[in-house]
């Protein structure tokens, strides 16, 4: 919904949680700069911009690192006022399109766009398009990193806290915002036809919606397993009862702890979009699965109807349509077997091919 913005809440009316988020978001910010002298601009989220552009310069002062202050307010010729103070390590650190617009030094180092709720959904919001680094502060007590440039910083660096954070504050009203979703899950599995006594995974798990449909499907003698990259969303499906139904593994699908080809079933729902290098991921699953076993792809809205609710149009190249999965499967080890995009359901499934 679009609206007045939600200002950043001071730090002093943070939760502990809310310091903590907001200090490891600064953290990993101020460790992508480049060292020495740096432009960097916050761009996005107006009025968001400057209150992150002034606790980005509030961290670099704590680390001792010299840091000058160009605001949104500050006049556009008067640049001279930084260049009078700056060392040759000073970093300047800009908010705002007009600043952006105009780079003291012909080129920003850093942009950093933050993802706010658009307060006219008909705008256009290309502003985030070229950026190096993009913050979501769709909730302004609990920023997250969704992109750093690779020149910047590996992936490695920051992927890991920043998407057990995205899914972390998601976790305790999964189910209460999703739970309708139960019967298309079941129904899934069903359709799959896995294998009685069979090893099943679900990587993904989430809140484990799918774990009583896999039990019930591979049978009291059969295995199920739910991973998850993200404490919290286990944690949930402990809550609701479903380590009845599985074993829940704290996990990265990246790098799966299962050995080669020990697996029958690989479900994943809603999971591919949110790796990092999909086909890699594909790849990853492959590894574990033994030849003829079976991948499951699902998420319980066709393409078209998600793009819809986040207000994306869809992309033909995005990793679920057709022909980009028909390849990145064929790519990894697998032959896509069957693939239904309607509006109610996405379910692709693939078969593991020998090597
Ligand atoms: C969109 S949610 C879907 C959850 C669940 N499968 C469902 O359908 O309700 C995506 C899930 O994938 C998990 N996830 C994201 N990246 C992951 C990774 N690299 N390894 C394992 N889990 C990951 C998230 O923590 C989150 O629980």
């Amino acid at each position: 919904m679009a609206g007045e913005p939600v200002s950043v809440p001071e730090w002093q009316t943070l939760t502990g949680e809310q310091t903590r988020r907001w200090t490891e978001v600064l953290d990993h910010l101020v460790a992508v700069l480049p060292p020495g002298a740096a432009t960097v601009v916050v761009d996005g989220g107006t009025p968001h911009s400057a209150v992150v552009a002034e606790r980005l310069a509030d961290t670099l002062h704590r680390l001792g690192r010299p840091c000058a202050r160009l605001t949104d307010t500050t006049p556009l010729a008067d640049e001279d006022s930084w260049h009078t103070d700056r060392t040759p390590d000073t970093v300047a650190i800009a908010d705002g399109p007009r600043w952006r617009a105009r780079p003291p030094t012909g080129k920003w180092d850093v942009v950093i766009w933050l993802r706010t709720p658009p307060v006219d959904p008909t705008a256009h919001r290309s502003g985030g398009n070229g950026c190096d680094v993009v913050v979501d502060l769709h909730d302004p007590g609990w920023p997250v990193i969704r992109q750093i440039a690779d020149r910047l910083a590996s992936l490695e660096r920051w992927y890991l806290s920043e998407s057990r954070a995205f899914f972390a504050i998601r976790a305790a009203t999964w189910d209460t915002r999703f739970g309708d979703d139960l019967p298309a899950y079941r129904a899934a599995v069903t359709e799959a036809r896995l294998p009685a006594d069979g090893v099943a995974v679900d990587i993904g798990c989430g809140t484990g919606r799918a774990l009583p449909a896999l039990r019930h499907a591979v049978g009291p003698n059969g295995t199920v397993i739910g991973l998850d990259i993200t404490p919290q969303m286990l944690a949930s499906a402990a809550t609701h009862s479903r380590d009845a139904a599985a074993t829940l593994v704290l996990g990265d699908a990246r790098h799966l702890p299962f050995g080669d080809a020990t697996v029958d079933v690989i479900f994943a729902a809603g999971l591919i979009t949110h790796l990092p290098d999909p086909e890699a991921g594909l790849l990853e699953l492959a590894r574990t699965t033994r030849p003829g076993g079976r991948l499951v792809l699902f998420h319980p809205s066709g393409r078209a109807a998600l793009a819809a609710r986040h207000g994306r149009t869809l992309d033909p190249d995005e990793p679920l349509a057709e022909a980009p999965l028909r390849r990145s499967t064929l790519h990894s080890g697998w032959q896509l077997t069957s693939y239904d995009d309607s509006e109610h359901r996405f379910l692709a499934t693939a078969t593991r091919q020998s090597n």
